[in-house]
């Protein structure tokens, strides 16, 4: 294991009422993506703030590549990378004085510096912008110069923090493969986020964070088959009656695993059961029925499951 988190706790001087993350026990493989998911609040900063040495516990620890980052920081940190939640790219510097400078500190001679720092630029297709400011570029190249930045030292693993907060679909996207891209590299990359998609699309294995604390962890397709339906109704219905009264009807259909009330009707989970469907709009419709969506289960369904809540406020 290549990030070992054990009994993890931080409770903040600034607000002893809170434990903002509350015995998290979490293992990340060699090589994988791993994702933290959750809503804000939930802790995430905050267990890759101690990983990365920029907070200290309450108690438990966190092993990187087996050594113990409270007692060895310095060695520690040659071995991660970290991307933080908020641009930490130097504007008085250009691109490539931020990834140079970057070399220099972990000890690179200016020569190595200098090549590491055009290899990056290229890999990174930043090559044309190296002698800008990172004020000149948009918020999706800025973050590429700071994945570059931060894996110049040729760390084991790179934390991302929401890295992909405040980006355009398209930023995100492009983001996604660069992520990808290190991981061919050999580099594990763990990252927090509170975007369901991007869990689902880019992590190999997610936990799912709320209040301090791990609620599942596995990948994305054993969660979602959690939820023991292939399909999601949600039935719109006039009125409020029927939302009270329509699950114990649909409850008994051959195929319906669960039903649970929403703000606007009901919502179904379903199996693949032939002509399911008809017989629910069937038995619907006495209920006011209004409106029906279908969908399948998503890491946000799963999150209500767990928590009654949407990840999304
Ligand atoms: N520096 C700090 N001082 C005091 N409380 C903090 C600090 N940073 C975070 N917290 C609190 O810790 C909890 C977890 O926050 P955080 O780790 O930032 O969550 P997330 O990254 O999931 O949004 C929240 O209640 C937050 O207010
Ligand atoms: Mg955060």
């Amino acid at each position: 294991m290549i990030v070992q988190i054990e009994h993890l706790r931080k409770v903040y001087d600034g607000k002893p009422d809170v434990v903002a993350v509350d015995g998290i026990d979490l293992s990340v493989r060699e090589g994988e993506i791993f994702g933290l998911l959750g809503p804000n609040g939930a802790g995430k900063t905050t267990t890759i703030s101690i990983c990365t040495t920029r907070a200290l516990p309450s108690s438990g620890r966190v092993l990187i590549a087996g050594m113990d980052v409270v007692a060895h920081p310095a060695i520690s940190r040659r071995e991660i990378g970290v991307v933080p939640q908020y641009n930490t790219l130097d504007r008085a510097c250009t691109i490539f004085e931020n990834i140079h400078f970057h070399c220099l500190y972990f000890g690179f001679s200016r020569a190595d510096a200098t090549a590491r720092t055009r290899e990056l630029l290229e890999q990174f297709h930043l090559t044309e912008r190296a002698g800008a400011r990172p004020q000149q570029l948009s918020g999706g190249l800025a973050q590429r110069v700071q994945i570059a930045r931060a894996i110049a030292h040729r760390p084991k693993v790179l934390f991302l923090d929401e890295p992909s907060a405040g980006l355009d679909p398209q930023s995100r996207i492009a983001l996604w493969d660069a992520v990808r891209a290190l991981r061919s590299q050999g580099i594990t990359v763990v990252l927090t986020t509170h975007y369901m998609e991007e869990a689902d699309e880019l992590c190999e294995r997610v936990a799912i964070i709320d209040h301090g604390k791990i609620l599942v962890e596995d990948t994305p397709a054993a969660l979602k088959a959690s939820v023991g339906a292939g399909k999601i109704y949600e039935l719109d219905l006039h009125d409020q009656k029927g939302r009270v009264s329509l699950p114990a009807s649909l409850g008994v259909l051959d195929g319906i695993t669960a039903v649970e009330q929403t703000d606007t009707g009901v919502r179904v989970f379903a199996q693949p059961v032939d002509g399911l469907l008809s017989e629910v709009v069937r038995t619907a419709d006495p209920f006011g029925l209004r409106d029906l969506t279908i969908t399948e289960p998503s890491l946000e369904t799963v999150f209500i499951r767990l928590t009654g809540r949407e990840l999304r406020e």
